[in-house]
C-alpha cells in the first residue's frame, strides 16, 4: 500500500546531506517518488537519483528557519506541482553527558530538533493539501 502512495509523490525529506537522511532519499527515489532534499551543505544525493533516471531537487535551508523552510515548500510546488509528504530526518546530537554539554550545544539541539521539527510540521500543514 505504502509504495503505490509513494509512487510520483513528492516527499521533502531535511538533513538529506548524509547519513540516514541520504539513505532515505535514494529510498524514496527508488520507489518512484520526486525528491526534494534540504541541508545547509549540498545534497549529492540529488545528482545521483537524477544521474540515475529519478527526479530530485535541492533546496538549501536551515530547518530552524522558518523563511528559508517556506521557501523549501514553494520551490517543491513549483517544481512538482504539489507535496505529498515531509520527513523531519535533520537533526543535531552531542553524544557526551550532560555535565559536559554547553547550553550552546543545547540551544543547538533544541532549536534544530524541537523548533525544527515544529516548524516543519506547520509548513506541512499549511502546504500539503492531501498526504
Ligand atoms: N544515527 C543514529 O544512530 C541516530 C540515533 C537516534 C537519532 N538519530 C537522528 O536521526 C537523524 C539523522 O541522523 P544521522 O545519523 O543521519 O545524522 P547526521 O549524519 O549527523 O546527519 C544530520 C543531517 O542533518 C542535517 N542538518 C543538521 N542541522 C541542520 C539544520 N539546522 N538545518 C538543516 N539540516 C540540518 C545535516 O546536514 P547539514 O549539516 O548539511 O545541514 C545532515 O544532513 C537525526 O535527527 C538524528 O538525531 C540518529
Amino acid at each position: 500500500m505504502i509504495r503505490i502512495y509513494l509512487k510520483n509523490a513528492a516527499i521533502i525529506v531535511t538533513g538529506a546531506s548524509r547519513g540516514i537522511g541520504k539513505e532515505i532519499c535514494m529510498f524514496l527515489a527508488k520507489e518512484g517518488s520526486n525528491v526534494v532534499a534540504v541541508s545547509r551543505s549540498k545534497a549529492d544525493v540529488v545528482d545521483e537519483i537524477n544521474k540515475q533516471g529519478g527526479k530530485a531537487l535541492y533546496v538549501k535551508a536551515d530547518v530552524s528557519n522558518e523563511v528559508q523552510m517556506e521557501n523549501v515548500f514553494v520551490k517543491a510546488k513549483k517544481r512538482f506541482r504539489k507535496v505529498d509528504g515531509l520527513i523531519n530526518n535533520a537533526g543535531v546530537l552531542f553524544h557526551k553527558p550532560l555535565d559536559k554539554t554547553t547550553f550552546k550545544e543545547i540551544d543547538l539541539m533544541l532549536n534544530v530538533n524541537i523548533r525544527g521539527t515544529i516548524i516543519g510540521c506547520k509548513l506541512a500543514k499549511k502546504h500539503i493539501k492531501k498526504g
